[in-house]
């Protein structure tokens, strides 16, 4: 069993703890091991009110910050009037771009690999204004309500410039979308031709808004210039990004940051480097104070993007029996100047269906606004929901039912590269997710019905979300005494379970007991460059981990007692498992690690090491996680009223590491889903760009009676690929839902509604 679970993880010097499979490739669990349903090691932390956030953090003689944001898109700021503010009692400093001290533009994402900010604006470094909402002025003062008073009393003129802020105006004048280091456009063959010569075709616009995100835990920071050291109590999804890029601004070494993300309170791409950040480390500097700076709601909403609006086309052709001839996926979205985060919609037409033809282009307008950033599925969640509403349209006109349609377009290697998947069973999470369902099959007519004065329909749609693994990620391990080891890793856990999965995850690949593993993670200090994004920071932590267990392994040959039945073989003939050095062709030849312990200094041996670089899916490999999502929704017909009754979705993200965790994840982003169909909406007011309704009073998200019991299940075949077996659970349930809400509301009313939200003025 060890050498196929070898094989099946990919090899490498060290196998894989024994893991044995059914005849259908799924993993036999093991009572206690890897797909158990653990609760989050940080619950009762939680619940206790002992787990300590950004802004719970202190330092003797801390002072408190507030923010004054501008009130105009774009332009300078004439005069600045801060007497008021610097009267308040209590107030220390009012920082401006007056007295602001020096500090380089900050690097955002993707500009280098270690960018970790919302755009290169510089901040308050002068007079200008990139946004309506920047921050003008900081004050600090002894107490959170006298900073408050007094930012409030801060007044400024302006002398404006004329600024982009309507999408129709910046719509007009677009460039290629370019992201993650490549244009976004694929040309296969004549897609317009193709779509002219299809049998049947349909060709529609969606419209998807701008977003904010509104985490649990609004922004803060808690900041100190201690010896020398700037020293960070952060919210922050990339502990070492954040630090490396703070520091650049300073100008300071990034050893001389010292930044801690132990608990974050939700993240979804917007808890990266904001100006609230630098303008905090830098009133600390001037002031020579400890500062903590806690954003507003609304300050959420004028200093951390969102996800920014998109506009789609998508023209679908194909022949009588449902095969694509042509797949038609363009449109505009929104970005600003200084950053490079092109939401990047057309991802999951990449990657999901055959078709002989296909032109897929984003561009970009830009807007002058407040930075945009990711936002849990970035791209593919707007792009899904285009996708996957006009298939259902598509099917409709075929009178081919949706979910056979999918399968009759299903392809066998990816569609645009030609690469063979790593793994992909999404036929079988459609038959298994129809069957959940109880899904009606149907020839393109609806089946919806009436109960009273409820109309219901069903609908459903596909789901798609890249694998990825970022580079450089590290971690050290620390085996003392007996079934107990330290696992370290820089990673952010943002209350998805990060150092639940990374114990599970280490216990698996050290042969000892879960409760044996304290795990340290938050702490630029520790091993790892890693990020919480894009779904794969527990793959970048398994490697991570699996490097560290080869040095481990090797320290502990050479510590192999004279009379073990171990002892002269190399490293790599040996694993861990049970509490015991094992022969890998021979479980019976053990030593138990207590034994190796006690010859090393201490009784602790230590190893560290960094992953290799992630090429299994750059070149070798198309990896995917997929899944299929049903639903049903009932539609008042007097009132309009829309509510979600019934969801059922199966996925397949290769193995599940903790069946708690996973279902959490999945149900967390279906009903993020649920709030972008129905609820989720900047409104940005076009005249002068500022958003209306910066707080939770006004912007609306699903509340409990919102949300149905969600029904989530798996394939859970591992990924021979991925270094744990294991795709990524974190963004996928935020693709799918929206389409299939839409698709089951048409079943109901006969209303194909194409742009979000779906509010109910558009369903009487
Ligand atoms: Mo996620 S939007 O990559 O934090």
């Amino acid at each position: 069993a060890a050498t196929l679970a070898s094989a099946a993880f990919g090899g490498g010097v060290i196998a894989q703890p024994v893991v044995s499979f059914d005849a259908e490739g799924r993993p036999v669990r093991v009572p206690g091991g890897l797909g158990t349903p653990r609760t989050r090691r940080d619950g009762p932390l939680k619940v206790r009110g002992a787990a300590r956030f950004a802004a719970e953090h202190s330092f003797p003689g801390m002072v408190y910050g507030a923010l004054a944001y501008s009130t105009i898109p774009k332009g300078s700021i004439r005069t600045l009037d801060t007497t008021a503010a610097e009267a308040v009692s209590g107030v220390l400093l009012v920082m401006t771009h007056a007295n602001a001290p020096a500090m380089e533009p900050p690097e955002p994402f993707y500009s280098s690999p270690t960018g970790m900010a919302g755009s290169s604006i510089p901040v308050m470094q002068s007079a200008d204004v990139h946004w309506n909402g920047q921050p003008i002025a900081l004050v600090l003062a002894d107490t959170q309500e006298n900073a408050e008073h007094a930012a409030g009393l801060i007044s400024a003129e302006y002398d404006a410039a004329p600024a982009v802020t309507s999408f129709d105006t910046a719509a007009a004048n677009t460039e290629l979308g370019f992201h993650a280091g490549r244009d976004l456009r694929v040309i296969l063959g004549d897609a317009e031709a193709a779509l002219a010569e299809a049998a049947v075709s349909v060709d529609v616009e969606f419209n998807t808004p701008q977003h904010n995100h509104n985490q649990i835990e609004p922004h803060a920071v808690t900041v100190a210039w201690q010896d020398g050291m700037l020293r960070m109590h952060d919210c922050t999804q990339g502990v070492d990004l954040s630090a490396i890029t703070i520091a650049k601004v300073f100008g300071i070494s990034p050893a001389n940051v010292h930044l801690t993300a132990e608990h974050v309170g939700g993240g979804f791409g917007g808890k990266t480097l904001w100006q609230y950040h630098i303008l905090a480390a830098a009133a600390s500097q001037l002031a020579e104070r400890p500062v903590r700076m806690t954003l507003s709601r609304e300050g959420v909403y004028r200093v951390c993007g969102g996800r920014a609006p998109t506009r789609q086309r998508v023209a679908l052709g194909a022949d009588r029996d449902g095969r694509l001839r042509s797949l038609i996926h363009t449109g505009t979205t929104m970005k600003i100047a200084n950053n490079a985060m092109t939401e990047s919609f057309m991802e999951a037409s990449e990657h999901m269906y055959r078709a002989d033809a296909m032109h897929l282009e984003v561009r970009s307008g830009i807007l002058d606004m407040l930075g945009n950033t990711f936002m849990r599925a970035p791209g593919s969640a707007t792009g899904t929901f285009a996708l996957e509403t006009a298939l259902d349209e598509l099917a409709e006109r075929l009178e081919i039912d949706p979910v056979d349609l999918r399968i009759r377009n299903e392809p066998e290697t990816n569609p645009t590269t030609g690469i063979a998947f790593s793994q992909r069973a999404l036929v079988d999470a459609y038959r298994d997710g129809a069957r959940r369902f109880g899904w009606q099959t149907r020839s393109g007519r609806r089946l919806g019905r009436s109960e009273g004065e409820w109309l219901v329909g069903t609908g459903m749609a596909a789901a798609y979300y890249p694998y990825k693994r970022f580079p450089g990620g590290a971690a050290r391990i620390t085996l003392h005494g007996e079934g107990k080891a330290l696992v370290e890793v820089a990673a952010a856990d943002m209350g998805m379970g990060t150092s639940t999965a990374t114990a599970m995850v280490a216990a698996d690949l050290l042969g000892l007991p879960y409760e044996g593993i304290e795990v340290r993670h938050g702490d630029n200090t520790l091993p790892g460059a890693l990020i919480a994004a894009a779904s794969q920071q527990t793959a970048a932590i398994g490697a991570s981990l699996r490097a560290a267990r080869i040095v481990l392994v090797a320290e502990l040959a050479a510590l192999v007692p004279i009379n073990s039945p171990l002892h002269g073989l190399p490293a790599n003939a040996l694993t861990m498992a049970d509490g015991a050095l094992v022969a890998l062709d021979d479980p019976n030849r053990r030593t138990d690690l207590a034994d190796v312990l006690a010859r090393s200094e201490r009784g602790v041996v230590s190893a560290e090491a960094e992953a290799p670089p992630p090429t299994e899916w750059t070149t070798d490999w198309s990896m995917h996680s997929t899944g299929a999502v049903f639903c049903e929704v009932r539609v008042n017909a007097i009132t309009g009223e829309l509510r979600v009754s019934r969801i059922t979705a199966v996925y397949d993200c290769g193995r599940i590491l903790n069946e708690k965790l996973a279902a959490s994840q999945f149900r967390g982003g279906i009903i993020m889903s649920l709030g972008m169909a129905m609820m989720e909406n900047t409104y940005l007011d076009e005249r002068n760009g500022r958003i209306m309704n910066p707080s939770l009073a006004a912007y609306y998200m699903p509340a409990h009676l919102d949300v149905p019991e969600i029904d989530v299940a798996w394939t859970g075949v591992p990924d021979p690929q991925a270094p744990t077996g294991a795709r990524g659970v974190g963004e996928i349930g935020m693709n799918g839902p929206a389409a299939a809400v839409a698709n089951a509301i048409y079943d109901a009313t006969g209303k194909r509604i194409r742009d979000l939200p779906i509010t109910l003025d558009k369903l009487l």
